[in-house]
């Protein structure tokens, strides 16, 4: 696997190639991440990862610092996936002055649920993201973007800037890497302690209880989901929680479902914190 760090680098490195396959990433891999690069390979003449912790996409008081970068293990992991290239900028080279120029993503998507928690989380993801694109993808007539489907509504941001920006780019997502007894993989599953890892699967069982108890509701949602979304809270908060949102919301739009939508329509999405770390999953209805 070769390893640049610029964006010239990246470009002579990927002269050659027609259609790039390409996976963004913050570092810290963990299978979830190399499922992505396994799912890449197929699909481009090139198999490109990057690995950069994105300051914009993180608010003053979040992780920003104490993010894990592990970068000696991931390049390990990429290498063994069968990852071609690496690109993993500094922060000099993919900011090399402040980024006042951004990508201003639809409100109507990206400031509810992890918008309505994490204010301008989504201006750092698509202006970072379209850089990146624009590094990898520049000149080509065509490229793959692999994301996860864990982050449903980064997915969806990204997809919609895809779309309204024309780029040739086809955004294909992954579905959830679970450990065995069905935690969503994330890098921040890093922070949590023994007792907390065990604890934290209780986060995707309260989606699991919410999506079945709002399937079972199907004939009267808009009017009773407030109540479920609200007691499926109150039970993950009566083991220690801090739950920001645990709700049912349609896949086209992340809006409140209406009347008549009901097993493939919809998503049940949460976000909550288990001590001092925050944790985000959905499920598929
Ligand atoms: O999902 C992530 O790891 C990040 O949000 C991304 C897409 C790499 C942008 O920094």
């Amino acid at each position: 696997m070769h390893i640049v760090h610029t964006l010239p680098e990246l470009r002579h490195a990927l002269r050659h190639a027609q259609r790039p396959a390409f996976v963004p990433t913050m570092g810290n891999l963990h299978a979830g991440h190399l499922a992505l690069v396994e799912q890449a390979r197929p699909l481009g003449d090139a198999t490109v990862a990057s690995i950069f912790v994105n300051r914009l996409q993180f608010l003053p008081h979040e992780d920003f610092d104490s993010y894990p970068r592990t970068f000696e293990a991931d390049c390990a992991k990429l290498r063994e996936a069968g990852c071609d290239l690496l690109f993993a900028p500094r922060e000099r080279d993919l900011y090399p002055e402040p980024q006042t120029f951004k990508v201003l993503p639809d409100p109507a998507l990206a400031d509810l649920l992890e918008g309505e928690f994490r204010p301008g989380f989504f201006t750092g993801v698509a202006t970072v993201v379209m850089k990146l694109f624009m590094a990898v993808f520049a000149g080509k007539p065509h490229g793959f973007g692999v994301f996860g489907k864990k982050d449903y509504q980064q997915l969806m941001v990204i997809r919609r800037m895809v779309q309204q920006f024309a780029l040739p780019i086809e955004i294909v997502g992954h579905g959830t890497e679970r450990s065995a007894d069905g935690l969503a993989l994330s890098s921040r599953n890093s922070y949590l302690s023994e007792a907390e890892r065990a604890e934290a699967l209780q986060l995707s069982l309260a989606l699991r209880a919410l999506s079945r108890d709002a399937l079972a509701a199907a004939h009267a949602l808009p009017a009773q989901l407030p109540a479920l979304e609200a007691a499926a809270m109150q039970a993950l908060a009566a083991r220690g929680w801090l739950p920001d949102y645990l709700t049912v919301r349609r896949r086209a739009d992340l809006l409140p479902p209406q009347a008549g939508d009901g097993s493939g329509d919809l998503v049940a999405l949460g976000a909550a914190r288990l001590g001092g770390t925050r944790l985000i999953d959905n499920l598929e209805i």
